[in-house]
């Protein structure tokens, strides 16, 4: 079942090298979007996967974190924190700046997304550094949050995000590596 998601997930993957910036391998994950089966499996995967854990809600990364990170909820059937880039959410936040593979960027959450001792599940759809899920993960806990646990489609190992989450060992969810 497992082995099975990752090499599905890999073969839709389209590799564009040197965007955004010259050096960078991206990870297109559009292909993937074209296949309604491969995306409800990519959700089922992460449900099964996240079975055992307290989850209250699921916090997604904009943009690509909202993708699957909205249909997890759904069928947790708890509520969706959307974690926007700076400037993009109405209502009053709280905010943290960070580095990412490519450049920097500041990430926000509404003061009212959850409340304290809520227990929230990370979502993003690949991890790189780990930087965009750390500054989530921190802002959360400075908001009285509880890291349920974290979950990805893509995980890119030679840059090793998974050692600024390793805390959080048997927590961390990657669907293809
Ligand atoms: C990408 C990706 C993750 C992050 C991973 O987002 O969706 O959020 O980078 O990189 P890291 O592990 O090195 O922090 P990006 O900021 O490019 O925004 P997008 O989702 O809107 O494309
Ligand atoms: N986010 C950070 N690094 C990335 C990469 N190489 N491809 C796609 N998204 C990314």
């Amino acid at each position: 079942f497992t082995a099975m998601i990752d090499l599905q997930i890999k073969s839709a993957i389209r590799d564009i090298p040197d965007f955004p910036k010259p050096g960078i391998v991206f990870k297109d994950i559009t292909p993937i979007l074209k296949d309604p089966s491969l995306c409800e499996a990519i959700v089922d995967n992460f449900v099964a996967r996240v079975q055992g854990l307290k989850i209250d809600a699921v916090a997604g990364i904009e943009s690509r974190g909202f993708l699957f990170g909205l249909q997890l909820a759904g069928k947790l059937g708890v509520p969706f924190v959307p974690v926007r880039k700076a400037g993009k959410l109405p209502f009053s936040v709280k905010q943290k700046e960070y580095e990412l593979e490519y450049g920097t960027a500041t990430i926000e959450v509404h003061t009212d997304a959850f409340k304290p001792g809520q227990h929230i599940l990370v979502h993003d759809d690949l991890l790189a550094t780990g930087g965009t899920v750390t500054a989530a993960s921190d802002l959360i806990i400075e908001m009285g949050g509880i890291i349920a646990g974290f979950t990805f489609v893509v995980g890119l190992n030679f840059l090793n995000g998974k050692e600024k989450i390793k805390h959080f060992a048997d927590k961390v969810v990657v669907l293809a590596e």
